[in-house]
């Protein structure tokens, strides 16, 4: 713990060094164990960063619809004495992106984006004067794992050596999963249909931050295997926005892999079920599951709220 988050008097957040959140790879190892800890202080006594980013404004740009990540940085903000505009709908169909960049940073402290691909973001970042923050693209979601380990150091006070398995497609949840757990020292498996895998490039990274900080990463097309032992269960929609014309095949693909009761039956006694929501019940997960005493899908979705207000202050403050 940082000497500035024990005092009282003068809250002081870390900073992120790259001065942004692009994606995953923007933020160090340290940085994020500096970004869990600083939401849990916030969980736990929200009013003490109340006017920390008092006069800070975010600009929201989403392609995409989205309840839990727009509504909670605009809480986010808010509640830490700044504001937010937003705007929704295609980025760079009016206007050049890297025009776009330049506008928003004349008028906000930062911009939060939601993109169908992740070059969107990286061009946003390019050009804006500002810090970038990635709110999901194709590649990733760092803002919803930074919930999803809060959550999971909640029920099981650590993170290195815990076993988590990724149930479904090897897409953008999957690969902050993978990259931000392996460097808490998690074990990550991600269980997928053959031809649904992570990104390579991904999983090398992943691989490579396991092995610096004692965590594992592996992939296997059995959901049985990879759930075996696993403390976390975590499972996303087949279909992702932006895939709707594959939406009938992926069912057929995907179905041996829903979340249900035997497979949660297989996974560790003490496991835990998470999803990022929106769910489609009767799909990756049934009722069952999302509805029992193991899920923690309401726990991950207000821990939203705590991370990015520890992300904005580590970039703002
Ligand atoms: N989990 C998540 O990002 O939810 P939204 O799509 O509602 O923002
Ligand atoms: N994989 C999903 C996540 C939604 C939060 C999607 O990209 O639509």
């Amino acid at each position: 713990m940082s000497a500035a988050l024990s005092s009282d008097a003068s809250p002081q957040a870390p900073r992120i060094a790259s001065g942004d959140l692009s994606s995953d790879l923007s933020i160090t190892d340290i940085e994020l164990r500096e970004l869990l800890h600083l939401a849990t202080e916030i969980k736990r006594n929200p009013t003490r960063f109340a006017t920390t980013l008092r006069h800070r404004y975010l600009s929201l740009l989403f392609e995409k619809p989205s309840l839990r990540t727009r509504l909670t940085f605009e809480l986010a903000i808010k509640q830490l004495g700044g504001d937010a505009v937003a705007s929704i709908g295609p980025i760079g169909d009016r206007e050049p992106t890297k025009d776009i960049a330049r506008n928003l940073d004349r008028w906000t402290n930062a911009i939060v984006a939601r993109t169908f691909l992740q070059s969107t973001i990286d061009e946003l970042a390019e050009w804006s004067s500002v810090p970038v923050i990635n709110a999901l693209s194709d590649m990733y979601h760092p803002c919803q794992s930074f919930a999803d380990l809060q959550t999971i150091k909640e029920r099981f006070e650590t993170l290195a050596g815990i076993k988590l398995c990724f149930v479904g497609d090897g897409n953008n949840v999957a690969h902050s999963l993978l990259l931000n757990g392996a460097r808490m020292g998690m074990t990550v498996c991600v269980a997928c249909p053959v031809g649904y895998e992570p990104n390579a490039d991904v999983l090398a990274q992943a691989t490579q931050f396991a092995r610096q900080n004692g965590g594992a990463v592996s992939v296997t097309n059995d959901p049985l295997v990879g759930v075996r032992s696993s403390q976390v269960v975590y499972t996303d929609v087949w279909t992702s926005m932006g895939q709707e014309s594959e939406a009938a095949e992926r069912i057929r693909t995907f179905a041996p892999f829903q979340v249900n009761s035997d497979l949660m039956n297989a996974a560790s006694r003490e496991a835990i079920f998470l999803h990022c929501l929106p769910a489609k019940r009767g799909q990756e997960v049934t009722d069952a599951v999302i509805e029992s005493p193991q899920s923690a899908v309401f726990d991950q979705a207000e821990n939203r709220l705590h991370a990015q207000k520890a992300l904005l202050l580590m970039l703002l403050a």
